[in-house]
């Protein structure tokens, strides 16, 4: 059998594959954060295609942490209604499902006062954000914990904290952005502080899979190093974190030279570097390539993007191609 369509064990839930969607903001949610019938559609179409697991699209834990006012909210119990509707028209095809729990920080958009760990824009673009307090420190680490409360809930299998691309958690990790004087700027240790204490709270709250996106390259010299996220890595495994999910960029604006599967090495870094699971994104669109990746150990899942808003039925053409059998919803068999 392929790897790529051998089970995967993630804690306590078993994927039929190792294909995941990868969380793709599609700026579709009416104002404040409802799910619309849009999503329902979309996220199912996916499951339908066989994809293993689906995490759902970076999600507002808190109004003022979106990065449009078109993106998904979880910072209310009205949420969760539209939330289990998404949930269930995934299960209803045998996806398992996760959500990508999100604070935009100094890349928001939306209206109103923004916040970030020290007062310096992204870009002349986009609004100068407020330097957190101690206070407003701690209302996100609750806000990420009543999201993981809400996100039980709705019935998601798995949640995954956005700590990449510059959003909030990204931003305390990174010595580019993060220029505070405090216990939670400097040090790697007091870098990956606000981390820390997210993890912690959603832990406290959320037995199920934790993933963690994180971006493991800035492009830029002051930025964060790989040996940062091997030491973030292996605190996170002990944190009871089950895989990172290694992705890179979008902390400073930056050229990035792109290519299939620019971000493997970092995923097998990581993964080799920490003894920590890990996936790999960026790019890869061929059954082969991700093949290649899990049978070398580069990583242990491979999350897929644009290729799945291009093919929702990739698993099936991919199952074809590598000689697996592969069952499409009973309605679709004549079509296969
Ligand atoms: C993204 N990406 C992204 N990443 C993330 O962590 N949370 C998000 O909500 C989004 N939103 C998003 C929207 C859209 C339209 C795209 C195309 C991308 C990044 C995405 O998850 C993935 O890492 C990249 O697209 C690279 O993988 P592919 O597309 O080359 O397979």
């Amino acid at each position: 059998m392929t790897k790529l369509f051998k089970p995967y064990q993630l804690q306590n839930i078993s994927l039929k594959n190792r294909i995941v969607m990868a969380p793709m903001c599609m700026y579709s949610a009416q104002d404040d954060g409802f799910v619309t019938p849009f999503h329902v559609v979309h996220y199912a179409t996916r499951a339908a295609g066989q994809v293993g697991l689906i995490v759902v699209e970076a999600t507002g834990v808190v109004p003022e942490g979106r990065i449009s006012n078109k993106d998904l909210g979880i910072w209310d119990d009205t949420h969760i209604a539209g939330l289990t509707q998404l949930v269930d028209g995934m299960k209803a095809y045998g996806a398992k499902t996760a959500i990508q729990l999100a604070h935009a920080g100094r890349k928001a958009t939306v209206d109103g006062e923004i916040f970030a760990p020290s007062a310096v824009a992204f870009s002349d673009a986009y609004k100068t954000p407020t330097e957190m307090t101690l206070e407003d420190i701690q209302k996100v680490i609750e806000a990420y914990k009543q999201a993981a409360i809400r996100a039980s809930k709705a019935g998601f299998d798995a949640l995954e904290i956005h700590g990449a691309h510059g959003y909030l958690i990204s931003e305390f990790l990174s010595p580019a952005v993060n220029k505070r004087t405090d216990n939670y700027g400097g040090s790697q240790e007091n870098r990956y502080r606000l981390l820390r204490q997210v993890i912690d709270a959603v832990r406290s709250v959320w037995n199920g899979p934790l993933l963690v996106r994180v971006s493991a390259e800035d492009y830029a010299e002051d930025g964060t190093t790989m040996e940062d996220f091997i030491v973030f890595s292996r605190w996170m495994k002990s944190q009871g974190v089950d895989l990172v999910d290694v992705s890179t960029g979008g902390v400073v604006q930056a050229d990035i030279h792109v290519f299939p599967g620019y971000q493997v090495p970092h995923a097998e870094s990581i993964k080799q570097g920490a003894d920590m699971p890990t996936s790999a994104v960026g790019l890869i669109t061929t059954a082969i390539q991700a093949e290649e990746i899990l049978q070398n150990n580069r990583a242990d899942l491979i999350f897929l993007g644009r290729v799945l808003l291009r093919e929702p039925y990739w698993p099936l053409h991919a199952a074809k191609e590598l000689g697996e059998e592969v069952t499409p919803p009973v309605q679709y068999i004549r079509g296969w």
